[in-house]
């Protein structure tokens, strides 16, 4: 360890408990204990989420909303208090506002192939950031084109932040929707949403926020927000793959199209047509991810006994740590340098590709990712193909900054 480096003391969260109840971390990777620093990608899941997506196959699985029979009823009950969890825990209005979608990236193609087929027209904008992930903008992109839409780009200044005078001048009476992430998924930094919420609700504008990173590490009010949707994925916030959810303003909800047809989201169909249910079951086709979904809850529960204000506490020191030794180390430039910012430290060292970085701090079972992590106009903006990224997460330890150090040392003196 660098000298002048000292690890803090008095962690409020006990991490080393926490870590009791992620089974995964016991592993070894190439003989090393596993340092995960990859759940900005998908985040391990505690036993409370395994066991409880077990429980249901063992004890309660049946189809919902579809069976007389008491094991549908109770699927149904467990699956449906997973859609009031949410409602509470982004403090909706009404269960009713929450539709389950496979994940953020679906939950933002609902809301473009629903509400953006049926309300925007030729020459309508939609504003997105530099921050975007794909699933962020692809599907703006898949409408623009239907629909002749033009979508402009909100950039950013050099520490990774929205430049807001730039959105200022670009939000026009023109603009219909602002989609915009809430904490960016390739560089960690928080982006200011009340403002550009109100800003553009100023404008006349929707507003779109993509939860699917920063929900895990704060606390979510929709109706203090003023959004009119939010989106996030299960997988990041310690919940199982396959479910995440969408929240929407009653008014828009009601007037929104079904976008996938299927079982479940009618009132009627005869061979000639179909009339369809109120939301959240008009958006809700098929059978959906019953057991994935009723584990959900169990993570938000976990999340929520933890404390989301001492998780993004403790965040915070591993993110700072981090950024402190890296940033002593020669060579290395972090990106994404505003002090907004939690959990996410993406970074390049000179002469080296991330990808000869990822690989080698693998064998030293130091889990990070490398890439673009989708979102490839963050890349452009500097000028580069790649970064690596270390995501922090409720679980992490000093001493896992420290392996990610001493493995990255080891490059180092590999490329020297
Ligand atoms: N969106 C995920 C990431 O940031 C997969 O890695």
């Amino acid at each position: 360890m660098n000298a002048a480096v000292t690890a803090p003391t008095n962690v409020a969260l006990d991490v080393h408990a926490v870590r009791e109840d992620f089974p995964i971390l016991k592993r070894e990777v190439y003989g090393k204990l596993l340092v995960y620093l990859d759940s900005a990608a998908s985040a391990q899941k505690p036993r409370q989420v395994i066991d409880a997506e077990s429980a249901v196959y063992e004890e309660e699985y049946a189809n919902v909303h579809r069976g007389v029979h008491h094991l549908s009823q109770v699927a149904t009950d467990r699956f449906e208090a997973t859609r009031t969890r949410i409602q509470s825990f982004l403090n909706a209005p009404s269960a009713d506002n929450i539709i389950f979608v496979r994940g953020g990236t679906e939950g933002v193609n609902l809301v473009a192939q629903s509400w953006g087929r049926a309300a925007l027209n030729a020459g309508d904008e939609i504003l997105i950031s530099t921050l975007e992930h794909h699933a962020n903008i692809v599907p703006w992109h898949l409408l623009a084109a239907e629909k002749g839409l033009v979508v402009k780009g909100i950039p950013i200044d050099d520490d990774g932040q929205i430049d807001m005078e730039a959105f200022r001048n670009l939000l026009t009476d023109r603009t219909k929707l602002v989609a915009i992430t809430q904490m960016s998924n390739a560089l960690g930094i928080i982006t200011p949403i009340e403002e550009i919420t109100r800003l553009a609700h100023g404008a006349g504008a929707r507003i779109m926020l993509d939860g699917c990173q920063a929900v895990s590490h704060s606390a979510v009010d929709v109706q203090a927000l003023d959004c009119d949707f939010y989106v996030f994925s299960g997988h990041k916030i310690y919940g199982p793959t396959g479910i995440g959810a969408l929240y929407g303003k009653s008014e828009l909800l009601a007037d929104m199209p079904p976008w996938q047809g299927g079982g479940e989201m009618i009132a009627r169909v005869s061979l000639e047509g179909s009339t369809f249910k109120k939301p959240p079951h008009r958006f809700e086709a098929g059978t959906p991810a019953i057991a994935q979904t009723i584990a959900l809850k169990a993570a938000l529960d976990y999340v929520t006994d933890l404390g989301l204000d001492r998780i993004a506490e403790h965040e915070a020191m591993l993110l700072n740590y981090a950024t402190e030794r890296l940033s002593a180390l020669p060579g290395i430039t972090i990106y994404g340098t505003n002090p907004a910012k939690a959990s996410i430290l993406s970074f390049t060292m000179a002469d080296v590709h991330p990808h000869d970085i990822g690989t080698i701090v693998d064998r030293e079972g130091v889990a990070v990712r490398v890439g673009h992590h989708c979102a490839q106009p963050i890349m452009q903006r500097y000028d580069i193909a790649a970064t690596v990224r270390a995501s922090f997460a409720l679980y992490n330890t000093l001493e896992e900054v420290d392996a990610l150090v001493a493995s990255l040392e080891k490059v180092r003196e590999l490329f020297a």
